[in-house]
């Protein structure tokens, strides 16, 4: 499988920024080479868009879409509205929505259903956090996430999963790759047994992923690449992780 690094720049980078980074992304290209995925805030969507056409291969996201189309909801993002402005793909349930605006794995589900039929792709984020993952829930944690998902989803759709302990992100503390590995094992068992075609599903481990680990992450069995927080902003940085993910 091809691998895939993808960049979750949080509420970094404003329209400015978005087109001086692309300017200067340089991510590798050809034979091999990972498929690059970049989540910039929305209200930096459509310069990153337009600046991305200069760089091969990267394809643009959103963080997050709110489960309607469109209607009175203040502040939020529509899925439909952002495939229009360029986005292909959507973060769904990235661990901070869930701890910091209360998303459930109801509405985790109903998001993804929702990005479906706007026809964006959905990279949908589970883990566990530091006091679940003591408690010995690893298992029945990501489980749960990842059964909301599987409900309303067709058997042959095209989405990615992420593998994201919040213990590690943004903390600087790094799973280590048999951890990594064993929670992907988990995740991909499960769609196995869902009777889904693992081998068309990335799973990316993300939690302080940097160029001095991501090479070493990404050999871990079941890891097929990586969703990098802090060490996307910087360009280089994360054309190295790109890099890294070259097989
Ligand atoms: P981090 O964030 O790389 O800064 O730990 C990862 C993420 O939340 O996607």
């Amino acid at each position: 499988m091809k691998r895939v690094v993808a960049g979750n720049w949080k509420m970094n980078h404003g329209p400015a920024a978005a087109r001086d980074y692309l300017a200067r992304f340089r991510p590798p290209t050809g034979e091999g080479t990972a498929r690059v995925l970049l989540f910039p805030p929305t209200v930096s969507l459509a310069a990153a868009v337009a600046a991305a056409d200069g760089v091969p291969g990267v394809e643009i996201g959103v963080q997050d879409v709110n489960e309607a189309a469109s209607g009175a909801f203040t502040g939020e993002t529509s899925p439909v509205m952002a495939r229009e402005a360029g986005a292909t793909l959507t973060l769904v349930g990235h661990s901070e929505r869930r701890q910091l605006y209360g998303e459930d794995d109801a509405r985790v589900a109903a998001k993804v259903e929702a990005a479906f039929a706007a026809g964006l792709t959905p990279v949908v984020c589970v883990g566990e956090t530091l006091e679940e993952r003591r408690q010995g829930r690893l298992r029945e944690v990501l489980l749960r996430q990842l059964d909301a998902v599987l409900e309303v989803l067709d058997p042959g759709s095209s989405w990615l999963l992420a593998y994201e302990p919040v213990w590690a992100i943004g903390t600087g503390e790094t799973a280590t790759p048999e951890d990594a590995s064993e929670a992907h094992g988990i995740l991909r068992r499960r769609l196995d047994a869902a009777g889904l075609d693992t081998g068309a599903i990335p799973i990316l481990y993300g939690g302080s992923v940097k160029p001095a680990n991501a090479r070493e992450l990404m050999s871990a069995p079941d890891v097929d690449g990586v969703l990098v927080g802090g060490a996307s902003l910087d360009p280089e940085d994360f054309a190295a992780i790109a890099e890294a993910g070259t097989v």
